[in-house]
């Protein structure tokens, strides 16, 4: 992100709305379907019983078999969304059913043509994403309102629970438009220059990131080892990619699923102005972009050019407002270090890593390789130190 001046300050309003964010739920899609019209019903079957066909090693026949449907019948958003879903969980579950030594090279027509023109319809590449298994993968369970997901993969309680913590962080990110309203409320501050409301602004932001950070210490609770996500891009067991039969002559590469395509987090690093000053980092964390629904990527990239927060701050010269600032950057530090443990605990400790190559889940064909490579396909603890160290970079010395 580049150092903004406060001279160049062109306020664009912001509406969450046209940036796909609710007020309530942020980035997380709001009460996503659960199925899908009768039409897709051979989707819906094999996405629901994914697990049963992975482990018994039938997904690839049954894919075989099914029907090549149209993607015309989806008529809204949310059912886009949940044939994206689908089609990613069968996907990850054709590809990877033999387990990482045998990986499915091309992806037959009649999964590969709905996928991809599902997928070209929302912005989305062809492979699952975050905008997928966090964000539209959950539903009610009861009455008392328990979440759970709508799929998941072999190894079930694992992935469950990652989906699900990193979706109740998701939610802290936004609730009753504390982070979302704060950085429009922010932004507007920078409009007015009014300090006191800039104040404001940055006590919510704080407030929402140490949310996030409460609900994200529930993933300890799950005393789980592995992150489920699987990618054809830099994976040796797939060096050219995937060839989507019907739709490209060539393979493609694709990154996986992964939280740092997060749009949350980005949003409030344009906020503050943090600075990757790691170029690998920074360009691991822009690519994530094109993981993202086209709506929140703009978004972001609507506030990295937006008056420059930092800049302003340092320009009023006042050391309370700098202080709030920097608390705000100091929450986002600690946010990042506690993940940064988390990470180190469950991927890297080679203990863990042998109980999760053990489990069995289709997308343990990036398993045996997570101390030394991400989902994302990152060295994960120096990216993720890199990550850090430059929040740090973002405080203001008060003299
Ligand atoms: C035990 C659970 C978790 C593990 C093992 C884990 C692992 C990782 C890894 C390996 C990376 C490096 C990038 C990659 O290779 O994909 C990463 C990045 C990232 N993760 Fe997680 N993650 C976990 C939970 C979460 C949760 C719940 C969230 C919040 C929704 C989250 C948010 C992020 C973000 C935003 C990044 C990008 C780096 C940054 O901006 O700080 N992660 N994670």
């Amino acid at each position: 992100m580049e150092d903004r001046k406060p001279s160049d300050t062109t306020v664009t309003p912001i509406d969450l709305e046209t940036f796909g964010v609710s007020e309530e739920f942020g980035f997380v899609l709001e009460d996503p379907l659960t199925d899908l019209p009768e039409y897709y019903r051979p989707w819906m079957d094999l996405a629901a019983d994914i697990t049963c066909l992975t482990e018994t090693h039938q997904l690839r026949d049954k894919v075989k078999e099914m029907p090549l449907l149209s993607t015309q019948y989806l008529r809204s958003h949310r059912e886009q969304r949940l044939a994206h879903l689908a089609l990613s969980f069968i996907t990850m579950g054709y590809v990877w059913q033999e387990g990482q030594g045998q990986p499915a090279k091309v992806l037959p027509q009649q999964l590969a043509v709905p996928y991809c023109a599902v997928s070209d319809a929302l912005g989305l590449p062809p492979i699952l994403v975050y905008a997928d298994c966090v964000l539209a993968n959950w539903k009610l369970k009861d009455p008392t309102k328990n979440l759970d997901t709508l799929f998941t993969f072999p190894g079930a309680e694992t992935c469950k629970g990652f989906f699900l913590v990193s979706l109740l962080v998701e939610k802290a990110a936004s609730t009753g438009m504390k982070v979302t309203y704060g950085i429009v409320t922010a932004m507007n501050s920078l409009q007015t220059h009014s300090t006191d409301r800039l104040q404001e602004a940055l006590v919510m932001v704080t407030q929402s990131l140490r949310r996030m950070k409460e609900c994200f210490q529930l993933m300890h609770l799950l005393m789980q080892r592995l992150q489920c996500g699987s990618r054809w891009k830099d994976n040796p067991m797939l060096p050219e990619g995937l060839r989507y039969e019907g739709v490209f002559q060539e393979p493609l590469q694709f990154s996986g699923g992964s939280a740092a395509q997060s749009s949350a987090i980005q949003c409030f690093d344009a906020l503050l102005g943090v600075m990757q000053t790691d170029p690998s980092a920074g360009a691991f964390l822009k690519r994530m972009h094109d993981y993202m629904l086209p709506p929140h990527r703009a978004l972001i990239q609507t506030i990295s050019h937006s008056p420059p927060l930092r800049s302003y701050v340092l320009l009023v010269g006042d050391s309370h407002l700098a202080r709030t600032y920097n608390t705000c950057v100091s929450q986002m530090v600690e946010l990042r270090d506690y993940h940064l443990n988390m990470v180190a605990r469950y991927i890297t400790v080679p203990g863990n890593r042998a109980q999760a190559a053990a489990r069995g889940c289709p997308l343990r064909g990036i398993g045996s390789a997570l101390d030394k490579q991400g989902t994302g396909g990152s060295n994960p603890l120096l990216f993720l130190k890199a990550v850090r160290d430059s929040t740090r970079g973002a405080f203001i010395h008060i003299s």
